[in-house]
């Protein structure tokens, strides 16, 4: 049942459907639903950008997600040494082997950022068991955020412990203890939620918000929030990088990927969805910026809690929840390195450590791109990547190039490189029209759809 035991030869697998389910829930349910889906929502105006989003995870997303389950099922490794090995088992080109190169380079540079904000999350955890925003008003919560960005000791110290905690589980390949707590911890994070949404109904400009959620305006949205948009259904998903290849590798042959992926899909939509609820009333009740950025639900639900009646025992345990979702994604980042090394022959806790390090290295840039180096933009001689700072820059590089340009070549290797019968007896669609349907998407759709978003921003 321990699918990550240290050094057996057969490749271990998941307990159950529902170990996989757990497991690459915890990754997809993240700081990109609670934290990155509202500031991007409110960056882009609203209601257009959450059609095109939701759009964009149930015909795009979802097909490449199944699509690279498969493939690391198939593959039973690695996604390094799998692909190539598919390649050859699919008498295509080695060349496809790069796929799962691109996603390596991916996880490394967007583990370096998420580990900073991972680390927020762990300062917020203090903040709110100390009572940091008992009464506070807007101003104050927001001074608080902005006292933590500008203290790069204090950001390095939070990105640091998050980045241990990450190379501890992953290196000890505890996933029968992640299971579990994954098992108790989501169901927990789930109900908090609809709590704030509760309570940011009562109290908050529930109105205004939900018009701003789900009444599309298309004057407000750009071709870049398009290409965001679509970033974003592969970062929320965590596709495209290679990491469902690898904890697919792990997956049973019985298990159904299709009606697997789909929950997956929908709990994760369910978890930003409630996230913008919480978050958005908020905001428009005292009256704050919803384009204020990557700091929005650290300067919102603050509010809520400095205000409500057990906002001390409700922030805290937000902020632990919020951590336990960054921590499980994280752990799935790194998971296609260590699982890499390990075919090598290094141990897990040695690849986690020797990955771990040079990671939380790359994150020491991004610590400093909101204090030191703030005011160092170095592609501002492109109009598009003026005034972006370092971090503005990895997200961008990951989330809008690297992840839809490894989903589409996810999509293109099994609509194309892959038999249709190869195809079909992994998916568990079916024989019928609805495979040939999934088959269509992944083969024309899909693709189009991301080489258009690409062609419309260069
Ligand atoms: N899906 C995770 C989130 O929403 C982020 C992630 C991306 C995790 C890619 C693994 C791989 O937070
Ligand atoms: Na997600």
């Amino acid at each position: 049942s321990n699918a990550a035991s240290a050094g057996t030869v057969t490749h271990p697998q998941w307990s159950s459907r529902l170990a996989f389910i757990l497991a690459a829930t915890g990754s997809a349910v993240g700081l990109g639903n609670i934290w990155k889906f509202p500031y991007i929502t409110g960056e882009n105006g609203g209601g257009a950008f959450v059609l095109v989003y939701l759009l964009c995870i149930f015909v795009v997303g979802l097909p490449i997600l199944a699509a690279e389950v498969l493939l690391g099922r198939r593959s039973g490794c690695s996604p390094i040494q799998g692909m190539a090995q598919l390649a050859r088992r699919d008498g295509v080109s080695a060349r496809w082997g790069w796929v799962a190169w691109i996603g390596f380079v991916a996880a490394f540079v967007l583990l370096s950022f998420y580990s900073v904000v991972g680390g927020w999350s762990l300062a917020y955890v203090g903040l709110a068991a100390e009572g940091s925003f008992s009464g506070a008003d807007a101003a104050t919560i927001g001074g608080l955020f902005g006292q933590l960005l500008a203290d790069p000791a204090a950001l390095l110290l939070w990105h640091s412990l998050f980045m241990l905690l990450v190379v501890v589980i992953a290196g000890s390949g505890v996933r029968a203890g992640m299971e579990r707590s994954i098992k108790l911890l989501m169901p927990l994070l789930f109900v908090l939620l609809l709590v704030l949404v509760g309570y940011a109904a009562v109290r908050g400009n529930f109105g205004q918000a939900l018009d701003f959620l789900f009444t599309p305006d298309f004057s407000k949205l750009t071709t870049e929030g398009v290409l965001t948009a679509l970033g974003h259904a592969f970062f929320t998903l965590s596709t495209g990088i290679c990491v469902m290849m690898a904890y697919g590798s792990y997956l049973p042959k019985q298990v159904n990927i299709a009606r697997t992926v789909v929950t997956i899909g929908v709990l994760d939509t369910l978890v930003a969805l409630l996230a913008g609820l919480a978050i958005f009333p908020l905001v428009f009740a005292n009256g704050l910026e919803p384009g204020a950025g990557p700091g929005l639900i650290f300067v919102t639900l603050p509010l809520a809690f400095g205000q409500m009646t057990g906002g001390v025992l409700f922030g805290t345990l937000f902020f632990v929840l919020l951590l336990v979702a960054a921590v499980t994604s994280a752990i799935s980042m790194i998971e296609p390195v260590v699982e890499w090394l390990e075919d090598k022959g290094v141990g897990r806790m040695l690849g986690a450590l020797l990955s771990g390090g040079t990671i939380w290295l790359l994150g020491v840039c991004t610590v400093l791109s909101f204090n030191i180096w703030a005011d160092f933009h170095p592609l501002d001689f492109m109009a598009r990547f003026e005034g972006k700072t370092l971090f503005d820059l990895f997200d961008f590089l990951v989330s809008n190039l690297a992840l839809p340009l490894g989903g589409l070549a996810i999509a293109l290797y099994a609509g194309w490189a892959m038999k249709a019968e190869t195809l079909r007896d992994g998916i568990g669609l079916g024989q019928g029209a609805v495979f040939s349907l999934f088959r269509f998407v992944l083969r024309f759709l899909s693709p189009a759809a991301v080489l258009v978003v690409f062609v419309y921003n260069l």
